[in-house]
């Protein structure tokens, strides 16, 4: 059975954007490969500084990943902090990259030139990534378009180490979505935590209404015909509800007629948004009054990544010569 890992950082609510690009495809591989989910908490740390917030945002997190329909019993689902072994695996990664491997990440460059603090944690953040997926001999690595460079980069990382002392690593690969398309936010930039442009599918009915009315959208009049494909309000349409949904075919049929005002496609988004995510709404409001239960999962999960974790770390070990 192949392996597949991923992760979030819990540096806010779960979004759109993270269902689209990542949770989506968590849900559909968990019926048939062994998997491992965790929260990235060590990568929150890049751009958090308030820790109230961090421990807040990462039991929220991993509430979000059950209510989406994450199976405990299909996934081992953790916190990075429990397996802080990653780091070393980090170190022995940190010493075979070249700098100038670091300076091509584009992640990097975004999150400054949005205003984020540089830090060498910022940084380096590839490396940590690369010892995440590493560590678990993972073959799959279900993310959003945006982070394939970031799997691009840990593959150059295991070949080099493998290079100098051995076939220690695997290779694994990224797994996009069929539908790569980045999920644009309510101001039509990239839909991202550390944006503030999000969409959380749990916000209560009355608030999700409203930040749907916020989406941005161009001054074309209601009678004008419109281009659905440059309106995020469609392109959000069409990641959740799906390309050969009949309900997008009549939007995207109605953005081309004219006739039909910005409000009106909001408001049949806002309506996709509560019946998609009815049962997961639901689900969520469940576990919200039951903390027990996230807390055995998160315990059985570190178990599991750990257990993974110290093989890779004595094979690793030896090879490199520090056993
Ligand atoms: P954020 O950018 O909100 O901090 P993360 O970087 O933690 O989100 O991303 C977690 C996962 O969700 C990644 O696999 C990423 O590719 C995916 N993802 C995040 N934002 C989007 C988006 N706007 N569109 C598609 N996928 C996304
Ligand atoms: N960098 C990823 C993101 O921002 C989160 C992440 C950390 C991750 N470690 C990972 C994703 C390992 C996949 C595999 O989305």
């Amino acid at each position: 059975m192949k392996r597949v890992l991923s992760g979030i950082q819990p540096s806010g609510q779960l979004h759109l954007g993270n269902y689209a690009g990542a949770v989506r495809q968590f849900i559909a591989l968990q019926e048939d490969h062994e998997m491992y989910l965790f929260l990235a908490t060590y990568h929150a740390m890049t751009t958090s500084r308030d820790a109230k917030l961090l421990r807040e945002n990462t039991r929220q997190a991993a509430i979000d990943y059950l209510a989406f329909g994450i199976d405990p019993e299909k996934a081992h689902i953790y916190l990075q902090t429990d397996v802080p072994q990653v780091h070393e695996l980090a170190w022995l990664l940190a010493c075979v990259c070249p700098p100038h491997m670091m300076d091509k990440a584009t992640s990097y460059k975004d999150k400054i030139a949005r205003g984020l603090p540089a830090s060498i944690g910022l940084y380096t953040y590839p490396i940590l990534q690369a010892a995440d997926i590493l560590s678990v001999d993972a073959d799959l690595v279900p993310v959003g378009k945006d982070q394939i460079q970031h799997i691009e980069i840990t593959r150059d990382l295991a070949e080099k180490f493998n290079h100098y002392y051995g076939e220690v690593f695997k290779l694994p690969e990224a797994r996009v979505p069929e539908d790569a398309a980045v999920l644009p936010g309510i101001d039509g930039q990239k839909m991202s935590k550390s944006y503030g442009n999000t969409i959380d599918p749990f916000l209560p009915e009355k608030q999700l209404r409203k930040v749907v009315m916020k989406i941005k959208t161009d001054s074309t009049p209601v009678e004008a015909p419109k281009d659905p494909e440059t309106c995020p309000v469609f392109q959000i349409y069409r990641a959740i509800a799906g390309r050969d949904d009949p309900g997008t075919n009549q939007l995207a049929g109605d953005y081309r007629a004219g006739g039909m005002g910005y409000g009106d496609a909001k408001q049949r988004l806002f309506e996709l948004l509560l019946t998609h995510f009815g049962p997961a709404r639901e689900r969520r409001e469940e576990l919200t009054r039951d903390a027990a239960v996230v807390d055995r999962v998160l315990k059985q999960g570190a178990a599991a990544a750990q257990a993974r974790i110290e093989e890779v770390l004595i094979r690793a070990r030896k090879a490199c010569g520090l056993r």
